[in-house]
């Protein structure tokens, strides 16, 4: 299906074609505001230039070249202003729209033909290094992109691009040989195990040294060094998939070590085309552009004096990888912002070794800000330790349990533990996607669980409302469906049809712009909208009542499917 953005836009390229024989794409934005009219026509101004004509003739003219039908889809038609023209949809079209989303299992999002093959990296966190909050806001975001692309019909690859490769294993496998420690500990331990290990490694010359030996013997391959590097990952792998499950997240593992091995044949690849300068006895590739806070060029450094490869030889084996085996069409990788210019870095290098081209491949870093906590400062857990991440979400968990027991103290304890679960973990996912991501985000339980304004709990709260008024009028929805369509005729209700039926729209604004707070805010307003139409219309035993239940049950799929998207449960009841 089309969006009504695309069924304007269409339209009215279709009109300045035939009234000016000009082959422009027609500007078409939705209103900013519902009064005037539901989608506007930007286009006279600019034509009127080009052609010399007066703005307000070349909207008339426009208007007299749409079809009849597709001006018969409209209530009103407006010139406005200096020269752009308001439409305003019919009821009757828009109600039949609205049917036709309702049948559709895409919700009227258009499913492309040719799948897409995109990678999602996200998550990322590094084995035995501190955990940091960071790493849990890329899991959430970096799964709700990968939801979203899911949802529509795109061929998605999760990566879990794990810090499992480098120089710190040297100084653990050391630390763990003298302290006679291995095997079934838990992360907590292991990274005990990890700041233990580098004091000794920053304090003892002779620690340092074994250390080092024990890097180039993993790196060689040697057997017992891979045995203990497994398990040390295994602790990890196990610690993260505990917050995974909480989450209700899959991801495939896919770290830095699965590079290794193709790392010596990048740098040899990128010597070839002569790419590769010496600078202080390291490969470095040089980019345009990229400088550092002195003016100096910046490199990416492929390999290190002493032969190591390292972060930047891992990317750039990656986007290879990912381009050229992978057969990528777009990338998208996740993390804080703090890396945006060391990714552009990779993506520059990637197009200057001819790996990558951009008019085919897209590749975007989408980073985020900081997590504060309440007092402005970085956040920190109830322990004060930044590594125990998953307290965070057992505390909101926590925040949640206390709530409902307060608002329904006599639930059973299944109930109220599934309620908790369903709101601790949807209140942390959805203030996290809600706040613009390009910004510091501060986490406070309390707000991220009010019953209020623009929260998790406000959007599952609305949907369960609606639940219950499909229950109280007790008629069976699905003979409802089959006996009813909708007929959209109150204020209220069109109003809230028009925000039902822009759905696609904002999905297809978000893959582009890969900003969920526009879902969270378009999902915020749906809520405030049903709620202006059950203050407005009634529905029980009304002459209205099968056509307001089918919309009501459109809403319902709608918030449903977008609470999905953001990785939020729903409940029926609460
Ligand atoms: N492990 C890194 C960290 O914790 C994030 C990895 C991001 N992805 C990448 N391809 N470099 O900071």
């Amino acid at each position: 299906m089309d969006t009504l953005l695309a069924f304007f836009q269409k339209r009215l390229t279709r009109a300045i074609h035939k009234a000016f024989e000009e082959t422009s794409e027609a500007d078409v934005a939705p209103c900013g505001q519902e009064g005037f009219g539901h989608y506007q026509c930007n286009s006279p101004l600019r034509l009127a230039k080009v052609l010399k004509q007066n703005p307000r003739a070349v909207a008339t003219a426009l208007i007299d070249a749409l079809e009849p039908a597709d001006r018969a889809a409209c209530a009103h038609i407006e010139i406005a202003g200096p020269g752009f023209i308001n439409f305003t949809l019919s009821p009757t079209f828009l109600s039949a729209e609205l049917q036709k989303q309702l049948n559709d299992p895409h919700l009227g999002a258009s499913i492309p033909g040719k799948r897409q093959r995109i990678i999602v990296e996200f998550s990322s966190p590094n084995v035995a290094k501190e955990l940091h909050v960071g790493h849990i806001r890329s899991t959430i975001i970096g799964d709700c992109l990968a939801r979203l692309f899911e949802f529509l019909g795109q061929d998605v690859l999760r990566l879990n691009h794990i810090g499992d490769w480098g120089t710190q294993f040297g100084m653990l496998i050391a630390y763990m040989a003298d302290e006679q420690v291995s095997g079934d500990a838990d992360l907590h331990t292991l990274m005990t195990w990890y700041k233990a290990a580098k004091k000794r490694f920053d304090a003892e010359p002779e620690f340092k040294k074994r250390a080092q030996l024990e890097v180039v013997r993993l790196q060689s391959g040697d057997p017992e060094s891979l045995k203990i590097w497994r398990s040390i990952c295994d602790i990890s792998r196990r610690g993260f998939q505990e917050i995974y499950n909480l989450l209700n997240v899959t991801i495939t593992e896919r770290g830095e070590s699965f590079y290794n091995p193709q790392l010596k044949a990048v740098v040899e690849e990128l010597q070839h085309k002569n790419l590769i300068t010496v600078s202080d006895g390291a490969k470095c590739l040089f980019l345009d552009g990229f400088v550092n806070r002195e003016g100096q060029p910046l490199p990416l450094m492929v390999q290190k004096s002493d032969g190591g490869y390292n972060y930047d030889t891992t990317d750039l084996a990656a986007i290879r990888h990912r381009i050229l085996v992978e057969k990528a069409d777009r990338i998208i990788a996740i993390t804080d912002l703090g890396q945006q210019l060391h990714f552009h870095m990779i993506f520059a290098a990637a197009e200057k070794a001819g790996w990558l081209d951009p008019t085919k491949v897209r590749v975007d870093h989408v980073g985020f800000g900081l997590v504060l906590g309440s007092d402005g400062k970085k956040f920190k857990t109830r322990s004060g330790e930044t590594e125990k991440l998953i307290d965070l979400l057992t505390e909101a968990v926590d925040h949640a349990r206390a709530i409902v027991l307060e608002k329904t103290p006599n639930a059973p304890p299944q109930e109220v533990e599934h309620l908790a679960h369903v709101l601790g973990i949807g209140a942390v996912k959805y203030s996290d996607l809600a706040s613009l991501r390009t910004k510091d985000y501060t986490f406070s339980y309390e707000r991220m669980l009010r019953f209020e304004g623009n929260t998790a709990v406000f959007l599952l709260y609305s949907y369960v409302r609606i639940q219950g008024i499909k229950r109280k009028v007790g008629a069976d929805i699905q003979r409802v469906l089959q006996e009813h369509t909708i007929q959209l005729q109150h204020p209220s209700e069109i109003s809230l049809g028009l925000h039902l039926r822009r759905f696609p729209e904002i999905l297809e604004a978000v893959a582009r712009d890969l900003l969920p707070n526009r879902l969270t805010d378009y999902l915020y307003e749906l809520a405030e909208k049903f709620n202006a139409f059950f203050r407005d219309c009634r529905v029980e035993g009304s002459p209205e009542e099968g056509s307001r239940l089918v919309l009501c049950e459109l809403t319902s799929r709608i918030l449903k499917q977008g609470l999905e998207i953001l990785g939020l449960e729903t409940v029926d009841r609460m």
